[in-house]
């Protein structure tokens, strides 16, 4: 049995910098055909010249595959000639709540403060991707975040909304009360629940934020995903670190699938029997949602086993050493010209 995926995209990756960059966006860009890459460094991409900095990176390590890098700038309290500059050159702004996750420090800390900005990013159409974390108990900080999603939505009813990586039920009802929110699920959180992650021994390479959630939350979110939702596109959070900043104590949030996505979906998707879903899932979706015209690219997957390897440089990938059943078998881009 095979299956072949047009342009697949990943519409939430963190590609990081220097070396780790160079392991890890090949790795992506050997499968996807595009991806969005999260400006969370430190410092954090928040001027012109980090974007075409880091654009450059990015480039420079995905040379000779057919892949769009699609770039974010971090959110902060941007003026409208920055933000014109900067519209040609980005998919959308991410904002991250301060302290939220990961390098997110320089990240927002009032969010109300900063109405002037969505106004403007409004008004010239560019999308806001959100980290949609509040600081309160761990479980309940998507739920809890929903309400700034709803003021955002309504305050701003042309500012397109995408809620990333989202984990809860609360999450999908926003979806369905505003036009102008769409979301990504990581892939992750479509098969695991906090039990995967402290339920029995700890599992560091689970551990991300937002953290997975309970059985009935990701089952939602399954059914959601396999239903192909139009607002729902795979962003995977793919969140490399190096395995002594995950094995340790204070473990990094961040779980890292970029090289597994694609089999582990294929798997997941075909036991639900919704193989035939998976291409707007992957790719459809995104492309409507953004207005995208990625590379054109087809990725075919066979099902013969892989295993999954116990490491890709110093990062170990989610469930290192288990077998999937599917595996990629053959990307060919084709040029248009
Ligand atoms: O688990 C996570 N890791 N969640 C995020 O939002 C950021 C990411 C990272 O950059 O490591
Ligand atoms: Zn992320």
């Amino acid at each position: 049995m095979t299956i072949t995926l047009r342009s697949p995209l990943d519409m939430h990756i963190h590609f990081r910098q220097d070396n780790m960059l160079r392991v890890v966006a090949p790795l992506t860009a050997a499968h996807f055909a595009g991806g969005v890459v999260m400006p969370n460094l430190i410092p954090p991409v928040n001027t012109l010249e980090a974007l075409h900095r880091y654009t450059g990176e990015v480039n420079a390590a995905t040379y000779g595959y057919a892949f769009a890098p699609y770039m974010t700038l971090f959110f902060r309290d941007y003026s409208r000639e920055e933000l014109e500059a900067a519209k040609p050159h980005i998919i959308g702004i991410k904002l991250y709540p301060a302290g939220a996750t990961t390098n997110s420090e320089a990240g927002v800390r009032e969010i109300s403060a900063m109405d002037h900005v969505f106004a403007e990013m409004e008004s010239l159409d560019i999308p806001l991707l959100v980290h949609g974390e509040t600081h309160g108990f761990v479980m309940d900080r998507e739920r809890e975040f929903c309400e700034v999603y709803r003021y955002l939505a309504r305050t701003f009813p042309r500012l397109r909304i995408t809620m990333e990586h989202i984990t809860t039920r609360d999450a999908l009802d926003v979806l369905e009360e505003f036009d102008n929110v769409a979301a990504t699920v990581t892939a992750h959180h479509l098969v695991i629940t906090l039990d995967d992650v402290v339920g029995g021994l700890m599992n560091p390479h689970l551990f991300c934020k937002p953290i997975a959630k309970r059985p009935e939350d990701r089952d939602a979110l399954l059914a959601a995903a396999l239903q192909v939702h139009p607002k729902i596109m795979l962003g995977s959070d793919s969140a490399p670190h190096p395995v002594d900043k995950k094995e340790c104590p204070g473990c990094a949030a961040g779980v890292f699938t970029a090289p597994i996505l694609l089999p582990l979906l294929a798997d997941l998707f075909e036991r639900h029997g919704a193989l035939d879903k998976l291409q707007q899932f992957v790719s459809d979706n995104a492309i409507r949602h953004y207005r995208l015209t990625p590379p054109s690219t087809t990725v075919t997957l066979e099902r013969t086993p892989m295993t999954i390897p116990p490491s890709y440089g110093d990062v170990v990938p989610m469930w290192a050493g288990r077998q999937l059943p599917w595996s990629v078998t053959n990307v060919e881009a084709h040029h248009t010209s």
